[in-house]
Parts: C-alpha cells; structure tokens; sequence
C-alpha cells in the first residue's frame, strides 16, 4: 500500500492566543510520533482565532476559520483570551462560545486524575488525593452562556445587565446520557450537580436525570447542590466518579479539580456532540505572562490529542501510548514551573516523545 492509498484524516490546529500555540505545536509532535506506524495521513491545517484572528483578520472566528473547523475530522484548540481585546465588538472568548456551538459540541469532557507522583504539588493532603479519578461531563452549548435576553439594558442612566438561563430537557437528557453511557465503563457512578433549592433549571436537570437513570439500571445516581459539592471536591474527592451539570457550574467546579491533579496545566478535555467533527483542547487559558517563554506547561494539551485520537477518530491504542508516556515522565520526576519545577515546554515535550519511542 502507497501512502496515497491510506485514509486521510484532516485535523485543524487553531493555536489562538497566548500560550496556546506553543502549547498546540508541542500536542502536534507527539501526535505525528504517537500515530508514526498507524495506516492513515494525518493532513494538518492552522487557522485563526481569538485575539490573533482580530489582529490577522479583524474578527475573533473568521468564516475562513469556521468552514475548515466544520470541514475537518477533529479540530485541537490552542487557548484564547488576549486583554489588548476585552473592549472589542467581538471579545476573543467569543469565538471559542461561537465554534462551541457551530460545531454542536454539548458534551465536555473534563477527566481529572490524582497521579500519585504529583501528591506533593497540591494543596490537598496525599491520603484526600488517594483514588481521585473523576470525570466531569460539563453541558457546553446552553444555559447563561447562550440564552437571551443578554446584555446592558440601562434605562434613565440607572445600569443594569440580564443574562439569561434557560434549559430544555432535550438538552438536559443529551448530555446527562454522555455521563451515564462513561459511568457504564468506569465506577458506575453518576453524581448530577445543580442548585435544585432555588433554580427552576436545576429542578428540571433533577426530573431529568431521574427519567435517564431508569435507561441504566447498573448507574447508581445521586443529586447533589452545588455549594456542597464545592466542598466535597475538597474534603472527599475520591467518593466521586463521574459528574455532571450545567455550563458555568461545570466551568467554575473544573477548575476548582485542577486542583486536585496539581496545576490546572495537565487537564485535557474533549468536547463532543453527535456528529463530527469533535473539539479538543486544555482546560487552562492563553496564560499571557507566560507566552513564547517556553515555560507552559504543555501537558494539558498532550493529553488533549490523546483524547482527540481516542475520542475524535476511534484510535485508542496510540491514545492509550501517549497517557503512558505522559504518567511515565510524571513518575521519573519532571516537572514544569506549574509544577514545581524548571522544565522547559520544549524539554516536557521532548521527554514524553523519548518515552512514546522507546515504547517503539
Ligand atoms: C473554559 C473557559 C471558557 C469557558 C472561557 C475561555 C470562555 O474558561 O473552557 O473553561 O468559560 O467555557
Ligand atoms: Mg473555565
């Protein structure tokens, strides 16, 4: 067979602002090494967005951007985020909302892993860490993110501001089916997370995710209000296995777990619909301190592409070669400057690609 026989897989690369292309050119390599011997072409596109596609373009997601992410089979973001633009029309977080939901991703997917190795760098005590592996599903594409009204609505020079939360159980039912179809295949447990004591939507993600248990009988369920699982996070991760909830109690709860891997620079997370293409990236942002300073922490985004290959194009063997390789390096003892250490993104990456060959 001739290359030009193997199926072609196109992957768009959008490195958007900060660190996030750094952080993406490193996810790249070990994906070209992780997929060296598999029976496909990877063709690989960068395109614009966030502040850099303002900047080139003028636009936070220009159409350019948008038809080549609909076109592609997976599409691997960078970060976005750029201060010079919080003023503009179109801020550059707007992009990574619209392409959220171009793509139709409902689902994100957040795993968070205590590795043993990495006891030390977080504020929890190692016996709370002992166990944790959690998987987050957070609803991406719905609530106080998208729903209207939005926005100022001054009147008589008195300001105010309305911002809008609005579920159906369409979307509810999707994405709490994610949560329980992963909890099939790991610890079968499924705690829903809402603040069900004042919010309308919250008594309706209960009704909901009660009607959706029935559907997984070996599932067990448990409800459980935001607040007190803020705390939980804390005093008893371990007690948790998959968790799912709405979008901004997923965004603020997700980063409350990096805490418990270490940084918030090794969460990865894939965000699925159910169609292709998929979107994949790491949970932390543009970090502009850091930037072209070869000191990200590229992790986030190395365990990303793992999820891309396993999630994005049914490849779970070099998904599975890229997690160890990044448990291995973790376990020998290197660590970025988020870790505590004083590796180099490059150096990171060069250690977890020398762990890929070795495994040949
Ligand atoms: C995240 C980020 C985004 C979000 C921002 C950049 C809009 O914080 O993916 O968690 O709030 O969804
Ligand atoms: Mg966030």
């Amino acid at each position: 067979m001739t290359a030009s026989d193997l199926p072609r897989v196109r992957l768009v690369v959008l490195g958007g602002d900060g660190i996030g292309p750094e952080v993406a050119r490193a996810a790249v390599q070990v994906l070209r090494v992780a997929i060296a011997s598999e029976p496909l072409v990877i063709e690989i596109e960068d395109h614009a967005i966030g502040g850099a596609a303002i900047e080139a373009h003028g636009e936070p997601l220009p159409p350019a951007t948008l038809a080549a992410c609909l076109a592609a089979d997976a599409v691997f973001l960078g970060a976005v985020g750029d201060s010079r633009f919080d003023r503009a029309p179109k801020r550059p977080e707007s992009a990574l909302l619209g392409l959220r939901k171009a793509l139709g991703v409902f689902a994100n997917l957040r795993p968070v892993r205590a590795h043993p190795a990495l006891a030390d760098t977080s504020p929890l005590r190692a016996e709370k860490l002992r166990g944790v592996d959690l998987l987050f599903v957070r609803e991406l594409v719905g609530g106080l993110y998208f729903g209207t009204p939005r926005g100022r609505t001054d009147h008589d020079g008195k300001r105010s501001a309305v911002d809008t939360l609005l579920y159906d159980e369409h979307e509810i039912r999707r994405t709490l089916e994610v949560a329980f179809r992963a909890a099939k295949k790991r610890k079968r447990k499924v705690t829903q997370i809402d603040k069900a004591n004042v919010l309308a939507t919250s008594a309706l993600w209960r009704e909901v995710a009660d009607e959706v248990a029935k559907d997984f009988p070996n599932v067990t369920l448990e409800h459980q209000l935001v607040d007190s699982a803020a705390l939980r996070l804390l005093t008893d991760p371990a007690s948790f296995d998959v968790l799912v909830t709405e979008n901004l109690f997923g965004d603020i709860l997700t980063d409350e777990a990096a805490a418990l891997a270490g940084s918030l620079g090794l969460l990865p997370s894939a965000s699925i619909g159910s169609g292709r293409p998929a979107l994949f990236g790491p949970v932390h942002g543009s970090a502009p301190d850091l930037a072209g300073r070869d000191l990200a922490n590229p992790l986030g985004a190395i365990l990303s592409m793992a999820m891309l290959l396993r999630h994005g194009l049914e490849l779970e063997a070099p998904a599975l070669a890229i997690e160890r390789a990044v448990d291995e390096v973790l376990a020998s003892g290197a660590r970025t400057r988020d870790l505590g250490g004083d590796l180099a993104t490059s150096a990171m990456t060069t250690a977890v690609i020398s762990r890929l060959e070795s495994r040949g």
